[in-house]
């Protein structure tokens, strides 16, 4: 079956439904979404968004703030468009129905601003602890009820629909157009074209490349793998950001507890009480999150210890508890006492800086595709993310990307004929096993070799391993039938592979990679991004 709109939007989290609300005012969009609509990285998001709306706050504050965090990578003009844009973009999710949390002051009533690691001010937006739900929600509903928008939930984008791969009259791999993608109706087994104008990749990030991770299961880097495929740039994947406080306990599953919590007076101590992240950075507890996770990773390699703790039981419980009501309502439900003294905590993967290579509007390197959100490398985080930024930059990207994307659809190109998907004799696969096996390896040598610390040794090692494994997760892609598992393997695999060859090119520590056989930052030779493109040599890292 082939399903024609003017767009098309392959993820349902703040970035696509963003996109999707503004686009439908001029055409008609299809969201395609691999779980349910609200499934994404956006609905758990606690701490909220970074916007300057205080008087005793300014644009020039968060901008320095945003490229201190970005060690020398952020591209400046990204950065000063993003920040002031912010203001704008919250009174526009304000508009859609979003409750911030506020306060009064005086007689009047006022937002309460939160603030977070590497912040200078207090400007962090939030609804209680639970931002990313109450935005997830409003966007969602108004979708449901727009009538230019078709949702398409439990459907997974498999691939991009490129000209020169599935389209007749091929087109030259360095001159690629992108006229849709093809998505598997999860349900039914089938296998769907979803036709375009113009494709936007919203997929989010790929924490699922790592053992241990903040993020929900559908991170797991499908737009980047996908947009690998057709050719389009990939930039920056060295940089992943590791929150440095999820919660250790054998069920939590990485349960994150948000640097808000230390935004309000949290102090991160080791098993003896001592606190440590004095001796780690001037803004000790509230440094850039890059440091306190290698500050808690240096600790915990010396002490051999499990994990390191969180304390912010010298603050009054109905604070605690009123401030955050979901923290402290999970980690009671695992029995621990967020009013009552310090909690287990360790970092784990949270954020993926780089991705989709875009420009100012959100246009990919490829014809009619655009990426926004976390799936996206828009110039804005540079080595490392400063927090509260990535909701931020998904709204104002979705924003932008939107006008372009309707100018594109209203020039009047015709959409050409998209073949359908071919099964080629591929049958049922009874080894699901073999999916699980290679999901595993790949997320433990990815945290054991490609973490918060490396070195050659280790990336050379885990570029092996996964050469190795790509072989035979590619041999099985072509002999069985197309399943989600065996689609989020593919990727899972694909994101880790450029992981460790963006890793492999850097050859000095910055920012959020840090490796130690060059631990120094390299302004002469290294002030640049990493730019990889498929089949271009110069993206292949050496090996020893
Ligand atoms: P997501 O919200 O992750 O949405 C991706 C969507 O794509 C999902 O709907 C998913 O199902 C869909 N999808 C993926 N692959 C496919 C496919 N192949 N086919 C179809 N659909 C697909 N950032 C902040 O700025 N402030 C915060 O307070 C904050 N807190 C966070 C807390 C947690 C626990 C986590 C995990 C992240 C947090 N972040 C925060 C980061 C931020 O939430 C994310 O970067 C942001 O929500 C990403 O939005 P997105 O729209 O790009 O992707
Ligand atoms: C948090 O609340 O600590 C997460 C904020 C972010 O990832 O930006």
């Amino acid at each position: 079956m082939e399903i024609k709109s003017d767009f098309i939007v392959i993820g349902s989290g703040i970035a696509g439904l963003s996109f999707a609300l503004k686009a439908a005012a001029r055409g008609t969009v299809s969201i395609i979404t691999k779980r349910s609509i609200r499934e994404s990285a956006t609905y758990y998001a606690q701490g909220g968004i970074a916007s300057v709306t205080s008087i005793e706050d300014t644009f020039e504050a968060h901008i320095k703030d945003t490229l201190d965090a970005g060690a020398g990578l952020c591209g400046r003009d990204v950065v000063e468009l993003v920040i002031r844009d912010a203001p704008a973009r919250i009174q526009e999710l304000m508009q859609r129905g979003v409750k911030f949390t506020s306060r009064t002051n005086g007689a009047s009533t006022e937002l309460d601003l939160g603030r977070e690691g590497g912040h200078s001010k207090r400007r962090i937006v939030h609804s209680e602890d639970l931002t990313g739900k109450a935005v997830e929600e409003a966007l969602a509903a108004e979708v449901f009820s727009h009538k230019n928008i078709a949702v398409y939930e439990n459907h997974i984008a498999v691939d991009l629909i490129s000209h020169s791969k599935f389209v007749k009259g091929g087109q030259a791999p360095g001159d690629e157009t992108v006229w849709g993608a093809y998505a598997l109706d999860k349900e039914t087994g089938l296998i769907h074209a979803f036709a375009a104008k113009a494709t936007v990749i919203a997929t989010g990030g790929a924490g699922k490349v790592y053992l241990y991770t903040s993020n929900p299961d559908i991170a797991t880097g499908d737009g980047v793998a996908m947009a690998w495929r057709v050719g389009t740039e990939i930039s920056n994947m060295e940089f992943v950001q590791f929150h440095p406080t999820c919660l250790y306990h054998s069920k939590a599953k990485s349960f994150l507890i948000s640097e808000a919590v230390r935004g309000e007076g949290g102090i991160l101590r080791l098993a003896n009480g001592e606190p440590f992240m004095k001796r780690h950075h001037p803004m000790a507890d509230l440094a850039p999150r890059d440091i306190v996770a290698r500050a808690i990773d240096f600790e915990l390699k010396r002490s051999g210890d499990d994990c390191v703790y969180l304390d912010i039981s010298a603050k009054p419980p109905e604070f605690v508890k009123t401030r955050f009501p979901n923290i402290y309502g999970k980690c009671l439900e695992f029995g621990i006492d967020l009013t009552a003294g310090p909690i287990p905590v360790v970092p784990a993967a949270h954020y993926v800086c780089g991705g989709v290579k875009t420009n100012a509007f959100g246009a990919t390197s490829v014809k009619r595709l655009y990426a926004i959100g976390e799936s996206a490398s828009t110039g804005l985080h540079g080595a490392n993310r400063l927090a509260s930024n990535s909701l931020l930059e998904a709204l104002v990207f979705a924003d932008r990307a939107s006008a372009r994307a309707i100018a594109l659809a209203s020039e009047g190109a015709q959409v050409p004929e998209i073949p359908e998907w071919e099964t080629r004799g591929a049958v049922a696969s009874d080894e699901a096993v073999v999916i699980t096996q290679n999901w595993d390896e790949i997320r433990r040598f990815m945290w054991n070799y490609v973490g918060i610390v490396r070195s050659d040794k280790r990336l050379e090692r885990a570029w092996r391993r996964m050469t190795l494994l790509k072989n035979e997760i590619n041999e099985y892609y072509w002999n069985f039938k197309v399943t989600s598992n065996l689609v989020e393997l593919r990727n899972i695999s694909t994101v880790a592979e450029l992981i460790i060859r963006s890793a492999q090119l850097r050859k000095e520590s910055r920012g959020l990679h840090y490796n130690i056989d060059h631990p120094e930052r390299d302004d002469v030779n290294w002030k640049k991004e990493t730019v990889i493109r498929i089949g271009d040599e110069r993206g292949k890292p050496t090996l020893a």
